[in-house]
């Protein structure tokens, strides 16, 4: 069975956080500037990237099923060339080869820039680049293709953190940061091609320091006509401590077209198991830093990620993070049992939490966050505000835009297309989303009138 030797035809499938989501992107690009077309299933195409996550079991896992899948030969007996890339490719490269010895191709998200020279390489026997290059690959990616409202940007990479629990520092490498004017540059391209609001990504955004800090990089994309809204994820605790933390707290008043959000996960709502998770905050420094927040910028919506299940975690410490979830009232919260990442501190402590523990906290937590959420939601009902039109809705003649606290309002405005922003006054509220009408110009009411 033989993969196609001048491929036509590609397709990048996604896992995990938007990072990933940035990188296939970017992998597009590089594919597409190679003379491949893009085409929107693996089984119809000639080479298949799976850009995989690592960060717990079940999301590395997939990988080997996708594999599975695609090797089976097709109708003329060919299959697809196979590239594994992102975190799992990093973590796991050399098992990788060992478990499935159909896959071509094995990247790690450091060095996917090399992806076109990777799969001539391959047609010889499997092309492996796992390194971590001192040269950032940004410098060698072709222009975005994009055609969209709503951009990633990703402008630090790595983490320096050490969680107990998390894969990220082995897979992503330590952080690094882009120049800002790489970035501006990058950003006023989005623009010209209709970009109209960009998210800055970074494992931790707010550790960014590419000649700016992250609130100066905000200060200087808003300059940038066109673009409109600005937002940035996902953000350290520990970094919005001290002077950093201030000035991006003094962005979220000054800038208006920085949104009115902050993903800022915690993880637990006990002090306790975050010093045995090395999270370097507490849940007292964590609820100071949303106390100065929402003291600049009241109307401020929050969001963040929680563990249970940590080793050692007691029924207490998951009361705590009960508490925080009531305590915090988050738009949004994403919750993870704890898995265990082979390599990390985590895995060899002892206290292990059982399975049937995990699930049944699991369950009463998303029971807290989906009251919280919708609570939220409620409490926006009478707000007018502006919304991004990014998707159709489902029923006829409705539209799906993003309000500034990242709700997905559902809309319906004649003649309204998506990419545009429109004014609406929001009126009715679901756990996630919320229904809008359109304002009215004052000219067309005294009009009907
Ligand atoms: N840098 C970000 C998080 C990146 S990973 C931060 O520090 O907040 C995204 C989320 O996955 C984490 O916030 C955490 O909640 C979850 N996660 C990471 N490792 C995990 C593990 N071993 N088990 C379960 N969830 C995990
Ligand atoms: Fe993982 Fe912690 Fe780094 Fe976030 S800060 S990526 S959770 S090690
Ligand atoms: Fe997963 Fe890697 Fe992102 S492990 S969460 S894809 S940084």
């Amino acid at each position: 069975m033989t993969s196609p030797a001048s491929p036509k035809t590609y397709h990048v499938k996604s896992f995990g956080c938007q990072m990933n989501v940035y990188d296939s992107e970017r992998m597009g690009d590089l594919l597409s500037a190679d003379g491949l077309t893009a085409v929107d299933t693996p089984e119809a195409a000639d080479v298949v990237v799976l850009n995989t996550c690592h960060i717990r079991e079940r999301a590395a896992e997939k990988l080997y099923s996708d594999i599975g899948r695609l090797r089976q030969p097709r109708a003329d007996g060919s299959r697809p060339t196979i590239v594994a890339a992102g975190c799992v490719a990093q973590a796991e490269g050399a098992e990788i080869g060992r478990r499935a010895p159909d896959v071509d191709v094995i990247v790690g998200p450091l060095a996917y820039h090399r992806l076109p020279e990777l799969l001539k390489l391959a047609r010889t026997g499997r092309a492996v680049d796992i390194d971590m290059p001192a040269v950032p690959k940004f410098d060698s990616l072709p222009q975005r293709r994009i055609a969209q409202a709503s951009a990633f940007l990703t402008v630090q990479e790595g983490c320096d953190k050490f969680c107990t629990f998390c894969v990220v520092p082995y897979t992503r490498g330590p952080e690094t940061s882009r120049p800002a004017a790489d970035l501006i540059a990058e950003a006023e391209a989005l623009v010209a091609r209709g970009v109209r609001e960009v998210t800055l990504l970074g494992q931790n955004v707010n550790a960014y320091n590419g000649g700016l800090t992250l609130a100066g990089l905000i200060r200087a994309l808003a300059q940038i006509d066109g673009l409109e809204r600005i937002r940035y994820t996902t953000s350290h605790p520990r970094d919005m401590q001290g002077t950093g933390g201030d000035d991006l707290i003094a962005a979220h008043v000054e800038v208006a077209k920085l949104m009115p959000y902050l993903h800022l996960p915690v993880q637990s709502g006990s002090s306790r198991i975050l010093k045995a998770m090395n999270r370097a905050h507490t849940r007292e420094s964590y609820l100071a830093t949303l106390t100065r927040l929402r003291a600049a910028r009241p109307d401020v919506a929050l969001s963040g990620d929680f563990i249970v299940g940590f080793p050692g975690e007691t029924e207490a410490d998951f009361q705590d993070t009960l508490s925080i979830v009531r305590e915090v009232q988050y738009a949004a919260a994403y919750c993870f049992k704890y898995s265990i990442r082979p390599g990390t501190p985590a895995a060899a402590m002892a206290d292990q939490v059982p399975e049937a523990v995990k699930d049944e906290r699991l369950a009463r937590l998303l029971a807290a966050v989906a009251e919280g959420s919708l609570a939220f939601n409620r409490s926006t009902i009478g707000r007018r505000c502006t919304i991004l039109l990014e998707r159709p809705g489902r029923k006829p003649g409705q539209l799906i835009g993003k309000t500034p606290w990242l709700q997905s309002a559902v809309v319906s405005i004649p003649g309204a297309a998506i990419g545009d922003l429109v004014e609406v006054d929001i009126v009715d509220a679901h756990p996630n989303s919320v229904e809008a009408v359109p304002v009215v110009p004052s000219s067309q009411e005294s009009a009907a009138a």
